[in-house]
């Protein structure tokens, strides 16, 4: 399998968060990007973010993403990239375009996303641009909540698979009409028998995506595994596993899984009623990262639960580069002032695995004169960026 090189050479950022106008181009290799606190560095890996996955990780809304003012008058924002894969360059666009409304806002803001001009879905915009997004945020994946850990799998198998995007979306709808019926149902104003219907499509498209995601999750424990070792002195052992919201696990043959969720919602159905939302399926699943058989939700500390979130990114990055042919570029937002000595190291020498890494940094003078050397320089100021010179 031959990997193709690819690199975003130019960003362009028009009314996205602090930054008015940015037009700069960017080089293969590492690029250091350095600021103090609250100039732009997380918008800035932010927006690369988006124009790989065509939303925002930090699941912000519209609103939080247009600059602030520039609604009136101004009313529109762009985030634009140009990839050069090989001698191909390509040209993703997104482009919210603002109408003044009577809500809370003051507008609505509708979304366009372009490749080279034409538009095009979101479906077929993901997978274009990978990116692998490290940040002290990344921790909400040991700590936070299931959701952001479904969020995370659900993001990832997204980037390398389309079908499961659809499902992904599908199951959202049917689950949502499902649980409007549950709630007419409680009101007396449905019958029980019409959950039937919504049951089985909600089988059918749970099955797949919990088959998908239990095969990327085993991809993930089994890559994972060795670069955690390694982290760790060879020292901890790592492993992760889905959590159903079932009591029983899910049988892995679709068959199999399909009469087992369909019979799972028929045995919840009334406490399911009386809620008003459906209790088990993909949309309540969970998974676990266990160190040395502990569950690190529960036991680990902060650094551990650092080390295994590393781990999980790097095995993240290796799925991506399997499945798409091209190394995901790596985006480090502040992380290397919370690594010691030792492990900054270890991560500054995994830069040379990708093609591309951007690292943001506070506090430049942690990273080596060696590595500086090495890299495209660039400081920001209040969403202004210039070249910095060593
Ligand atoms: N929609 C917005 N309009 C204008 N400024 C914004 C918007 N969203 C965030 N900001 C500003 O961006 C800055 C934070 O940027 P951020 O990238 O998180 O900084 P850094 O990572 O460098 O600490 C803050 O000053 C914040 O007020
Ligand atoms: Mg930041």
């Amino acid at each position: 399998m031959r990997i193709l090189i690819i690199h975003i050479s130019n960003l362009s950022l028009r009314n996205f968060r602090n930054y008015q106008n940015l037009d700069i181009n960017l080089p293969d290799k590492v690029t250091l990007l350095m600021g103090n606190n609250g100039q732009g560095k997380s918008n800035f890996l932010e927006a690369i973010y988006m124009l790989s996955v065509a939303k925002s990780y930090r699941g912000n809304t519209e609103r939080d993403l247009i600059t602030e003012g520039s609604v009136n008058g101004l009313s529109y924002s762009k985030i634009a990239c140009d990839i050069q894969l090989q001698e191909k360059s390509t040209k993703l666009e997104i482009h919210y375009q603002c109408e003044p409304f009577d809500n809370k806002d003051g507008f609505v803001a509708q979304k366009f996303i372009k490749i080279n001009g034409i538009p095009k879905r979101a479906s077929d915009f993901v997978g274009n641009l990978n990116s692998v997004l490290f940040s002290v945020a990344e921790l909400d994946l040991v700590f936070g909540t299931p959701s952001s850990r479904r969020r995370y799998l659900n993001i990832l198998i997204s980037q390398i698979d389309k079908i499961y995007l659809k499902n992904l979306l599908d199951f959202q709808k049917i689950n949502s009409q499902r649980n409007s019926l549950l709630k007419l149902i409680r009101e007396g104003n449905s019958q029980d028998n019409e959950l039937s219907y919504w049951d089985s499509q909600s089988a059918k498209l749970a099955t797949d995506l919990i088959i998908k995601r239990v095969e990327i999750l085993e991809n993930l424990s089994n890559l994972s595994n060795p670069i955690h070792k390694e982290m760790s002195n060879l020292k901890e052992n790592m492993y992760c596993s889905y959590l159903p919201s079932t009591k029983e696990i899910y049988p892995m043959n679709p068959e199999k899984c399909f009469d087992f969720i369909s019979s799972q919602l028929i045995s919840n159905r009334s406490r399911d009623i009386s809620a008003g939302t459906t209790s088990i399926g993909p949309h309540r699943d969970d998974f676990q990262i266990f160190i040395n058989d502990l569950d690190s939700h529960r036991f680990s500390s902060r650094g551990q639960a650092r080390t295994a979130v590393l781990a999980l990114k790097f095995a993240e990055a290796e799925i991506l580069k399997r499945s798409r042919n091209t190394t995901p570029i790596l985006l480090l937002d502040d992380l290397l002032s919370e690594l010691d000595l030792e492990r900054r190291e270890q991560i500054l020498d995994m830069t040379t695995m990708f093609d591309q890494s951007i690292i943001t940094t506070a506090e430049p003078e942690i990273i080596s004169q060696s590595f500086k050397n090495q890299s495209n320089l660039l400081e920001i100021n209040h969403g202004e960026i210039s070249e910095k010179k060593t």
